[in-house]
């Protein structure tokens, strides 16, 4: 037995002593912990994701046009909550709005112009992963436009988000928002993951330096463009928590028919788990 496992009897005593069980005990409870934090988690996501199922057919039966936009500074989560949105949801109900940045052609158009092609048709909920707002915090504080866009941009957003709506569409707005150190983490485990590494772009490179540029512009974005729709800011630097507010979110502001609200009421729900 001790052969096999290849262990010396110095590594039997340790094992067998009061300090090594005890280390065992911990890790077993910790691990105990976990999985029933996970369980929950998974549990409360399907039930919403069951809702939002609900909430998609509610727009397709009913000619709506929804967009739902993501906004946050690299690694905040974006993309990962709104795959948890999607997950069960029919693909030619929804799309999916991640664009790169612009090419020549749509750096000579109007800057809106190449957003307003993604809009959303009569039964269709689209997910913006970043969204024009790129002109009101990553341009600006990446030198990728002029100051003088920059302004124009925010004189004009509040009316253009105006417009949205009046041609019927509803308009949600959420904002990611992570902890310096937060974002540092996720860097460093982005960079050194095999699975992740090819997220991490040269915006993300000069992020953490930029950070309180970027904290000048995010303030001056929340302080003047809320005047047609509203700014939701979701905690995220728990992954689990930040998927579950932003969902619950979605689900409350959509006025569709059949809503369950015994499901999507705000229920304290707290994460340890930190999955991908
Ligand atoms: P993501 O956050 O989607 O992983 P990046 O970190 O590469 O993407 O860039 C952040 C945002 O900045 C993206 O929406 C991207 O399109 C935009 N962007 C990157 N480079 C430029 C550029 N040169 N001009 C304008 N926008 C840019
Ligand atoms: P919680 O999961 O709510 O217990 O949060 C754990 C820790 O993360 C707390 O110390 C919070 O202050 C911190 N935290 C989570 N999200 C944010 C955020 N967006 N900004 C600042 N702190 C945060
Ligand atoms: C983000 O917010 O960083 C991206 O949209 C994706 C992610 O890191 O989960």
């Amino acid at each position: 037995m001790t052969d096999k496992l290849n262990l010396t009897e110095k590594d039997i005593d340790i094992i067998n002593s009061k300090k090594g069980l005890e280390a065992l005990l911990r890790l077993s409870r910790l691990d105990y912990n976990k999985g029933i934090k996970n369980v929950k988690y998974e549990k409360r996501l399907e039930k919403l994701q069951e809702e939002m199922l609900i909430l998609q057919q509610w727009v397709a039966n009913n000619n709506k046009k929804v967009i739902i936009l993501f906004e946050g500074r690299d690694a905040a989560g974006k993309g990962g909550a709104i795959r948890r949105i999607i997950q069960h949801l029919p693909p030619r109900a929804i799309r999916v709005v991640a664009l790169p940045k612009p090419n020549e052609t749509e750096l000579g158009q109007w800057y809106f112009q190449r957003y307003i092609n993604r809009l959303p048709n009569n039964g269709e909920i689209v997910f913006f992963d970043r969204s024009w707002y790129n002109r009101a915090i990553v341009e600006p504080v990446n030198n990728f436009c002029t100051q003088q866009q920059y302004k124009t941009f925010m004189g004009q957003v509040n009316e253009f988000e105006k417009m949205i709506q009046d041609s019927g569409i509803i308009l949600l707005k959420l904002y990611f928002s992570i902890t310096k150190n937060e974002q540092e983490r996720r860097f460093k485990d982005i960079v050194t993951s095999p699975i992740k590494k090819w997220k991490y772009s040269d915006v993300d490179r000069k992020a953490l330096t930029l950070w309180d540029e970027y904290t000048v512009y995010k303030e001056a974005m929340f302080q003047q463009t809320q005047k047609a729709a509203p700014w939701k800011i979701i905690k995220a630097n728990r992954k689990t928590n930040a998927r579950i507010r932003a969902f619950e979110y979605i689900l409350n502001q959509i006025p569709y028919e059949n809503k369950d609200v015994s499901q999507i009421k705000h229920k304290p729900f707290k994460s340890i788990v930190e999955d991908d």
